[in-house]
């Protein structure tokens, strides 16, 4: 099977593309390297054995994607390359409307000319919005759409976007998932998440103290209604979820008549932040220091996964714990202090 993976460069991505060559797949990645180095690319290669094709460009670019579409023959598309970052979609709603909505309804199109209808679409748990606690753990039925920032907005348009495609076109073979939020990294510590500037995500942050980088950990409010008062998530590692995008490609090709998978990727488990800090001390071995300050604005105090439907139907399940997710965030961070620039 010949996939094509846009945004393969990515945190998510690079993760994904090495777990597809080592299970066989041929992997083609567009990506604009507007987030990330093709430095990752060239590990991800080094660690698999085995090489992938690479297109720098950009998924808005229609010429691009027939490009792609007309080389080997491609048979199905994980869809990563989008912009995240929650606090810049609410100062640029724009940008993240052109690259996360109009970039994949433009890749759509350039499917529907290359009769490929098999796509895996990146979504987030932050279709949910702000979850009451008796909506706790979420399924894939609760509710979405109230969403608060245009990247949520994003998110939840293109879902509907596909279940509309799905409708009007059965036999499209599609895959809405849900991450929670995805930390770690591989094993071997040569490919890990490559943050530019000051860390928004929380185990980046703590990586980053714990080597220096960064004196001291914010945490963000201490009187949440939660087992300790800091804000509960549900980590999942990345290599649970890369392996879930592989087993969600095998899943749908054996769906010869078509559907429509909307599947939350997580653990089933909320940590708090304190939880986070003590497991990243354990497994590191490093102090990190903190303080507790005001909460941030658009946090919600507590949100975690059912994933029963993923397991059931997948039969995958994300098996890593929150020590081996700290203990592989460090050992990338050690050997990586500056992510990829560091050779
Ligand atoms: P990332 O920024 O590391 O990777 C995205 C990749 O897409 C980058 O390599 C970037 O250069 C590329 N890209 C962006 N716009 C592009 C475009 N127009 N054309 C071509 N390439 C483009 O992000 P990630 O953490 O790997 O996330 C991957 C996907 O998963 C994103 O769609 C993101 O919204 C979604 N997601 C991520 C998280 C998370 O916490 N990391 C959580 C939920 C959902
Ligand atoms: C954020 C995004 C979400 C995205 C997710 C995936 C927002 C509002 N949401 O979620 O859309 O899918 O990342 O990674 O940005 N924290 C601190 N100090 C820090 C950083 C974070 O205390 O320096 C706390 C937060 O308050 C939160 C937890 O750590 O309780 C996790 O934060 P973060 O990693 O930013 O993820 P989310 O806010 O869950």
């Amino acid at each position: 099977m010949h996939v094509l993976v846009t945004g393969g460069a990515g945190y998510i991505g690079s993760h994904t593309c090495l777990c597809l060559l080592e299970e066989g797949f041929s992997v083609t990645v567009i990506d604009n390297f507007c987030n990330s180095s093709p430095e990752a690319l060239r590990r991800v290669q080094a660690l698999a054995g085995r090489s992938l094709t690479l297109i720098k460009g950009d998924v808005r670019d229609a010429a691009t994607l027939d490009a792609a579409f007309a080389g080997p023959r491609i048979d199905a598309v994980i869809h990563f390359a989008g912009l995240k970052a929650v606090g810049e979609s609410v100062a640029e709603p724009m940008l993240y409307y052109d690259n996360n909505v109009a970039g994949t309804f433009n890749l759509l199109q350039a499917m529907q000319r290359a009769k490929v209808s098999t796509v895996v679409f990146s979504s987030s748990a932050t279709v949910y919005g702000d979850p009451a606690p008796e909506d706790l753990p979420l399924e894939e039925t609760s509710p979405t759409g109230i969403t608060h920032s245009p990247y949520a907005t994003s998110k939840w348009m293109v879902e509907r976007c596909l279940a509309d495609l799905h409708t009007a076109q059965p036999q499209w073979r599609i895959a809405r998932l849900r991450y929670f939020n995805p930390v770690g990294a591989h094993p071997s510590g040569r490919i890990g998440e490559n943050p530019s500037g000051t860390p928004n995500n929380l185990m980046p942050f703590i990586s980053q103290v714990a080597c220096g980088t960064r004196p001291m950990l914010s945490i963000f409010g201490g009187d949440y209604p939660t087992h300790d008062g800091t804000g509960v998530r549900d980590y999942i590692h990345v290599m649970d979820l890369a392996e879930g995008h592989v087993a969600t490609l095998k899943y749908l090709a054996n769906r010869p008549n078509g559907d429509l998978l909307t599947l939350n990727l997580g653990t089933g488990q909320g940590c708090s932040v304190l939880d986070v800090v003590k497991a990243f001390e354990a497994a590191s071995g490093q102090t990190v220091p903190y303080q507790i300050v005001a909460r941030r604005p658009g946090d919600v105090p507590a949100y975690y996964a059912d994933s029963t439907q993923a397991q059931e139907l997948l039969h995958w399940k994300a098996k890593r714990t929150l020590h081996d997710m700290c203990a592989d965030t460090w050992r990338w961070q050690a050997a990586n202090p500056k992510g990829y620039a560091s050779e």
